[in-house]
């Protein structure tokens, strides 16, 4: 393991395997990981947006250069607009017209639209090229850059249209936190708080004591949630790559969180992490209602969430005019829908969730209702 690595993680799927890079300065030692992979390429087209590009793209493509990496780079607009058809054609035939070879490289330098993105024309140009993953916001490091979902959005809801391609290698510097945003560090939490609640008691109970940490920028603490989010997700993928059934488990509070965010319009009014945050809190009061899990578990999440400064109800949010009908019907548009019947993964307790389908609509529409006319009398309370 390299000196700068401070921890190093492996997926485990075979010929498709790949290693997860954690630590200081590998943004800047991306040039020397690269070529040390068997097969490297001798080009490589690094991927990013406008924001990323002004704080990253020098060091990393001095480390390219340093490797005797010939590149070209990309730069594409800030923003969940980047993953519409029109910018992800435009993407494919500037790399086309730049000049392809099976043997160039791929290299998505970002979070999670320039990830999802890049990682898609991975998988379609020329059938198929390599590329890696340097995620650089904190819900591309323990989410979205791992596991080689990849994909852009449709008129129809968003990543509709995409592919598994998993990376070659996954570099996440975690000297890139200390530029973002408190409020996109925060979202990034949320995932972070996810895999401790689905799986891992013992870490949840870590993140009680050190998510502060975590949130204020403690780069110790930061690593360790981090490389223990990627563990989780690491073996999840291994065992289930295609979402046949446990890697479902990751879309804890994402059927409700999707429906949040499908109803503010994919905005900046709500991002993504903000919406699995609240989504798992009702997963959480779900599974209590349907008597699986004690109130005191969806109580002690709640507080935790809070604890770090992330909303956890509707009435912590900027006013929108919550429909629990509306919401439903965006979550019968979800992807995971089958047979008709909606998927939710529900909890028995901090650390120990699962995957059902069989939630009476009833119940969920219940749930929604009363969580919808809470907030409008606290939201009365307040004002
Ligand atoms: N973000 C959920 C997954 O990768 O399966």
């Amino acid at each position: 393991m390299p000196s700068q690595v401070a921890e190093q993680l492996h997926v485990d799927l075979g010929a498709r395997g790949y290693d997860i890079a954690i630590g200081p300065g590998l943004i800047g030692r991306a040039g020397a990981e690269i070529t040390s992979l068997p097969n490297a390429p001798n080009r490589v087209v690094v991927v990013t947006d406008h924001h990323v590009a002004e704080l990253h793209l020098a060091p990393l493509e001095r480390s390219l250069s340093d490797a005797g990496l010939a590149f070209d780079a990309f730069v594409v607009p800030a923003g969940e607009a980047s993953k519409s058809f029109a910018s992800f054609e435009k993407l494919c035939e500037a790399l086309l017209t730049a000049g392809l070879e099976r043997k160039t490289w791929l290299i998505a330098l970002g979070g999670g639209v320039v990830g999802d993105l890049t990682g898609f024309a991975a998988a379609v140009l020329l059938r198929g090229l390599d590329f890696v993953q340097i995620p650089t916001s904190l819900l591309a490091q323990v989410d979205s850059s791992v596991g080689g979902k990849t994909g852009i959005n449709s008129a129809h809801g968003k990543n509709l249209v995409g592919a598994f391609h998993q990376p070659r290698l996954v570099l996440a510097d975690s000297g890139a936190l200390a530029t973002l945003p408190r409020r996109e560090l925060l979202a990034g939490y949320a995932e972070i708080v996810k895999c401790g609640a689905l799986g891992d008691a013992a870490f949840f109970a870590w993140l009680e004591e050190h998510g502060a940490h975590v949130v204020e920028g403690d780069a110790k603490a930061q690593i360790r949630a981090v490389a223990t989010s990627c563990k989780t997700k690491a073996a999840i993928v291994a065992a289930d790559e295609r979402e046949r059934g446990r890697r479902a488990l990751l879309n804890l509070g994402h059927t409700f969180g999707h429906a949040l965010e499908a109803e503010t319009g994919y905005s900046s009014a709500l991002l993504h992490g903000e919406a699995v945050a609240i989504g798992m809190v009702m997963a959480f009061d779900l599974s209590v209602r349907l008597g699986y899990c004690r109130p005191e578990e969806a109580d002690r999440l709640r507080r935790h969430l809070a604890a770090v400064g992330l909303a956890t109800d509707l009435s912590d949010l900027p006013q929108v005019d919550w429909n629990a009908e509306r919401l439903l019907g965006h979550m019968r548009k979800d992807k995971k829908v089958s047979d008709g019947r909606l998927t939710f993964i529900l909890a028995r307790s901090l650390g120990e969730a699962f995957v059902t389908q069989e939630v009476p609509e009833s119940e969920v529409l219940a749930l929604l209702q009363d969580v919808i006319a809470a907030s409008a009398l606290a939201r009365r309370a307040i004002g």
